[in-house]
């Protein structure tokens, strides 16, 4: 299978984490930017493309205006190198949390992405994209790991029997996936606001946790109050232990801090984007193998 590896500065390290050692060619790009501040691209040896399946490996965090247009240009470069196809790995698609109009007047920003994606791609495979509702195309592979991750914590904190929780009735997919591939109980948090006090509470819909321990499954970590105030809850209602599986750990700010005093034991999550937190508590989990096995069966199908 002739396959060659495009990264955009982000993915870079995402590259060398899940593709080095599997035989896959990392095409060198030069980047530069002009004075005025717009950005250059070229694949320092197209020929190195011609007549390949060329991946394009790209994180659209940090930086998520300059990676996006750096995707672009690279599935543009790709294609005019004379690649056989272009697919795009996109393993953090920015602006997907904007996907409908909250207030008139707003664009729906998460589509715009999708809509260039689906120009200048054969396919993309999008890692754990926020809002499912933004893919309407045959084009898009949504790809969740949450089975790895879930794995990963019942092996290292000898965990049986765990509740798979969701934050939010919207993010039940994700539970349900991670569930479903181990057998276990999955359920969501539901919150609630007593209208004298204005206490929060926070429960899951159908299940206890009392007594049992529980794995938190998002997409997202940004300033980790979602996952703070799930954790402090579901300890409160009588959780063992709490742990969490996020896809993409951006921990803005302060979020480390709190999430680190939070009581969660283990916070468990993916090489998605162009930064890596350096702390004991967070844990990376390579899906190298995981992607390769999809890319290649769907290069087989296509031919
Ligand atoms: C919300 O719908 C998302 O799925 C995440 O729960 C949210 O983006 C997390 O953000 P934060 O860490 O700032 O609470």
């Amino acid at each position: 299978m002739d396959l060659v590896v495009i990264s955009n500065r982000n993915a870079r390290w995402i590259a060398e984490t899940l593709l080095s050692g599997n035989g896959f060619e990392i095409v060198d790009i030069q980047y530069k930017v002009f004075p005025d501040g717009e950005h250059y691209v070229r694949i320092s040896d197209p020929a190195k493309v011609e007549g390949q399946t060329a991946i394009v490996l790209s994180s659209m965090y940090p930086r998520q205006n300059d990676s996006f247009i750096e995707t672009l240009m690279l599935a543009d470069a790709a294609r005019r190198a004379g690649a056989k196809r272009v697919i795009g790995i996109i393993t953090y698609m920015a602006y997907a949390r904007q996907d409908k109009l909250f207030l008139p007047g707003e664009p729906v920003t998460g589509k715009i992405v999708v809509n260039a994606l689906d120009y200048y791609f054969d396919h993309i495979f999008v890692i754990d994209i926020h809002s499912i509702k933004l893919i309407n195309s045959k084009k898009f592979t949504n790809l969740l790991f949450f089975d790895l991750l879930v794995d990963r914590i019942i092996k290292d904190w000898r965990v049986s029997n765990p509740l798979i929780l969701s934050p939010d009735k919207g993010a039940l997919h994700r539970a349900k996936f991670a569930a479903e591939k181990h057998g276990l109980d999955y359920d969501y948090l539901v919150k609630h606001r007593d209208r004298i006090t204005g206490e929060i509470s926070v429960m899951p819909k159908e299940l206890s946790v009392k007594g049992r321990d529980v794995i938190i499954v998002d997409d997202i970590a940004s300033t980790g109050g979602t996952l703070v105030l799930a954790a402090r809850k579901v300890l409160e209602a009588g959780a063992s232990r709490v742990f969490v599986s996020v896809s993409h750990a951006l921990l803005v700010g302060n979020a480390l801090e709190k999430i680190k005093n939070s009581g969660i034991k283990g916070f468990y999550t993916l090489p998605t984007l162009g930064l890596k937190h350096n702390d004991p508590l967070i844990v990376y989990v390579n899906y190298g193998n995981e992607l390769l096995e999809t890319i290649r069966k769907w290069v087989q199908v296509k031919g």
